[in-house]
């Protein structure tokens, strides 16, 4: 084993105060990144300055090149060299490496910032994107903090992507003849595709005049060399090269001597214009700049950029301010307060489209995972969320099937990822209920909305979510249970595929559908948003639909206690030959957690005992130190019956790994049973702040949570892999907000009904909820579970819903657990 794997140790720690972490060492185990941007414009910067932009669309729109599996890897991004006539270095260590005397990075929210000192000069970047404009400001900071006078010369650094990024890397023949820019006083403009189909240009400019520039990457690199030690650099002199095709950058230089204790702060602005068609040009053949203009005069002073970032962290207070608890474990609040809820953001920006593990041209928004995404971000920005429910809607067929993504840009599904997993329908209910739980919002199930994109189509969302709720009755097996078809949230679980030879797509391979092939997993859900969706008919007054859709559910609640219990756990599914999957009596897979977590979380077997013995099977047999492993035991050989889930190596993604977002299902579910200990049990053992002490087994970045951590039949037991865009985050939050801590939006009111361990002590919560603030104190001398009082503004209520009166402002509440 390598020696890494002996070692507990820390690359840096949490500032609770300023919502940061710091890291102290460049060299972390991988690259440990944060996303700037909040709608629209986007960054994703690591800690030594790695990474890229784009706009809306990280594959059509993508401003700066990033050669994901490069070697060495993150190595390009947004530089500035330094070559003070002793060394060349970069304040965030990358490319160039030169060993600093003092390196921080503090990714704060929705911000990065980088100290690095060299020979007495520190220099200071702070990165950001403004709320509400389309650049990324990089205010760029040198202070002498030597006794002599430092002469020295800064570069800047960025390589433009030819926009699509999917084309930028394969399609050279054409590419590499059409770069095209512009200079202009201090600013480099990226113009390439703009003469004929484009209407949008980048720019990259600095607030001081330059002492020369360069377009030309190879020029400005050397041939053959690397970005460490760039030839403009070394010799301290850009070539004031024109790029035309081939490989376009922007590089300023810029002269500096600074006496002892002297600062200069410079200005840069990546920018991203759109222009009318019918305002393209200046000139012939020369673009309209005078929006560019306009946005590199916002951020012309050191003033103008204070007040910006100023802007971005009053608006993350803001939002950071709807949920806030304060207990005795900080690691609660720090994950609550802060980390949790921003990457809730995050992953509701990005789906799973654009980190360091997705490449940004590989996957759009998903249908399935925007929907749950949504579950953790509904209370920090309703209407967004309400819009993104309706763009949702709108690429349903009319049968109630899903497309399984659509581009961001053009709001369109695709079935390049594949098509027919029986368990997106459902999400839509998932999705829509919890916005209406959260708002009382109910005019957004009136809204027109269409299948497919087509107008024509357009029926209320209400119609929409019906017709998600009867795809599920309507397509069942021969045990009852609803058809899996290509898979259902497990992806990896292709009962109809049949896959005998590389190459050949799990996702889009042989038939999708099948007339036999089962999830029980479905039959859970079923039973979960079935209830939700009944629930959103009374709200509308349709008591007829919701007493149909209740029977329903009370028919499949049946089936899954009979045709999908195992004895000692819920059965997964069904195969093709109508074999059981996750039953004991399968020779592997025996149990998987899906089911054990959802049926729960749906109420199934409560009443019987089931709920509890699944449950303690899964503490049985599927827990680790490192988090509740997805099934067990492991494939050890390819099941051509049961697809991609047996093509990993044991321990792995879906074969047996630790596949965090299904973690809260069952410690959701722990609470649903009451047993608050076993819950927060879960919760720990995942949470990005509990296991900060053991980054270098972990590896990925200790403030948010990774899609997967290796499980105990893999080699590197413990190792977390494709951090950020996960349904880790969202679920995570729902669990330890909505049921651990225990505050739920229902729609009559907020629930608060806490299930935490025995010794969690008292703890408060601030929630702002449809425009009232709630403040919230519980008393806990020692339960898991259970209010014994609930007291709203002094008077006694009965039960846990406070219930919500319009107008009214604040609630003062007080919970006596018991
Ligand atoms: C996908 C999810 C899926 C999960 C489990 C993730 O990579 O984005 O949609 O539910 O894998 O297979």
């Amino acid at each position: 084993m390598p020696a890494y794997k002996e070692t507990k140790m820390k690359y840096g720690y949490f500032d609770d105060n300023a919502k940061e972490y710091v890291i102290t060492s460049p060299k972390t185990p991988l690259p440990w990144i944060n996303y700037l941007g909040t709608d629209g414009f986007f960054s994703l910067v690591s800690n030594t300055c790695g990474g890229y932009s784009f706009y809306k669309d990280a594959k059509l729109l993508r401003l700066t090149r990033y050669r994901y599996n490069n070697v060495p890897a993150d190595n390009n991004g947004k530089y500035y060299y330094i070559n003070d006539g002793k060394d060349i270095w970069n304040p965030g260590w990358q490319p160039s490496k030169t060993p600093l005397d003092l390196y921080e990075c503090r990714h704060g929210i929705g911000y990065s910032r980088f100290t690095g000192k060299k020979n007495g000069l520190k220099a200071e970047v702070l990165a950001f994107v403004p709320v509400g404009d389309n650049c990324e400001i990089n205010k760029v900071t040198l202070t002498n903090e030597s006794e002599e006078i430092k002469a020295f010369k800064l570069f800047s650094y960025v390589e433009w992507c030819l926009w699509n990024a999917d084309d930028d890397m394969k399609n050279f023949q054409r590419l590499l003849s059409c770069g095209e820019v512009e200079i202009k006083g201090s600013a480099i403009y990226h113009k390439t595709e703009y003469r004929e189909r484009r209407a949008h240009y980048a720019f990259f400019s600095v607030n001081e005049k330059i002492d020369g520039f360069d377009t030309i990457r190879d020029d400005f690199l050397g041939a053959y060399n690397n970005n460490d030690r760039p030839d403009a650099v070394v010799n301290g002199k850009a070539g004031n090269t024109v790029a035309s095709g081939w490989s376009p950058i922007a590089s300023h230089q810029i002269n500096i001597s600074l006496k002892p204790g002297e600062s200069k702060t410079l200005i840069f602005v990546l920018g991203y214009i759109e222009n009318p068609e019918n305002e393209k040009w200046e000139s012939y053949g020369v673009i309209n700049k005078k929006p560019a203009e306009a946005m590199q005069a916002r951020y012309t002073t050191e003033a103008d950029t204070e007040k910006a970032f100023a802007a971005l962290k009053n608006y993350w207070d803001e939002l950071l301010a709807k949920y806030h608890v304060e207990s005795k474990d900080e690691k609660v609040n720090r994950m609550v307060n802060i980390w949790n809820q921003y990457q809730c953001m995050v992953t509701f920006n990005m789906s799973r489209s654009a980190s360091y593990y997705e490449s940004g041209i590989g996957r759009g928004m998903g249908f399935r995972d925007s929907c749950q995404d949504l579950l953790g971000f509904v209370h920090l920005i309703p209407d967004r969320a309400r819009e993104r429910i309706i763009d949702i809607a709108s690429t349903q067929f009319e049968d109630g099937r899903a497309y399984h993504q659509y581009q961001p840009l053009t709001k369109k599904g695709n079935s390049d990822i594949g098509s027919g997993f029986n368990d997106d329908p459902l999400w839509l209910i998932a999705g829509t209920s919890a916005y209406v739980r959260e708002t009382g919002d109910t005019s957004i199930l009136m809204e027109k909305v269409p299948f497919d994109n087509d107008e024509s189509k357009a029926t209320p969302l209400m119609d929409h979510l019906k017709r998600s709720f009867d795809f599920t009755a309507t397509h069942k097996g021969p045990h009852g249970l609803p058809l899996i078809g290509r898979a259902d949230w497990n992806d990896c679980l292709n009962l109809n595929c049949f896959s005998e030879h590389p190459g050949e797509s799990f996702q889009t391979f042989g038939p999708g559908e099948g007339p036999v092939a089962e999830s029980v997993f479905i039959g859970g859900m079923f039973v979960k948003y079935g209830k939700e969706y009944a629930d959103l008919c009374e709200l509308i007054g349709d008591k007829a639909e919701a007493a149909r859709a209740l029977e329903e559910v009370e028919k499949m609640n049946k089936t899954v206690l009979s045709e999908g219990w195992d004895g000692e756990w819920f059965v997964r599914a069904y195969d093709a030959y109508s074999h059981k999957v996750g039953s004991k009596e399968c020779e592997e897979g025996q149990i998987y957690i899906e089911p054990q977590g959802f049926c729960v979380m749906a109420g199934i077997g409560l009443a019987e005992g089931k709920a509890v013995k699944a449950l303690d099977s899964v503490k049985e047999r599927l827990d680790t130190e490192y988090g509740v492993m997805i099934l067990q035991p492991a494939y050890t050989k390819y099941h051509l019956e049961l697809g991609e889930v047996s093509s990993y190596p044991p321990g792995y993604k879906e074969n047996a790994g630790i596949f965090c977002h299904n973690n809260p299902w069952v410690s959701i579910a722990e609470t649903v049973v009451g047993r608050g200990d076993r819950a927060f049990e879960i919760y720990k053992k995942t949470c990005p702040a509990y296991v900060e002490d053991i980054s270098e087994i972990h590896r990925t970045e200790p403030y948010v949570y990774s899609q997967m951590v290796a499980g105990r039949d893999a080699k590197f037991h413990g190792e977390a892999k494709n951090s950020w865009l996960t349904g880790t985050a969202a679920w995570t939050f729902v669990n330890i907000s909505q049921y651990i801590l225990g505050i739920c939006p229902t729609h009559k009111g907020l629930s608060v009904d806490p299930c935490v361990p025995a010794d969690f002590g008292d703890f408060t919560v601030v929630r702002k909820f449809r425009g009232a603030t709630y403040n919230i104190s519980v008393e806990n001398k020692g339960v898991q579970k259970g209010v014994k009082e609930l007291v709203v503004d002094g008077r006694k209520i009965e039960g846990t819903v406070i219930p919500f009166e319009e107008g009214k402002s604040e609630y003062n509440v007080k919970v006596i657990m018991g």
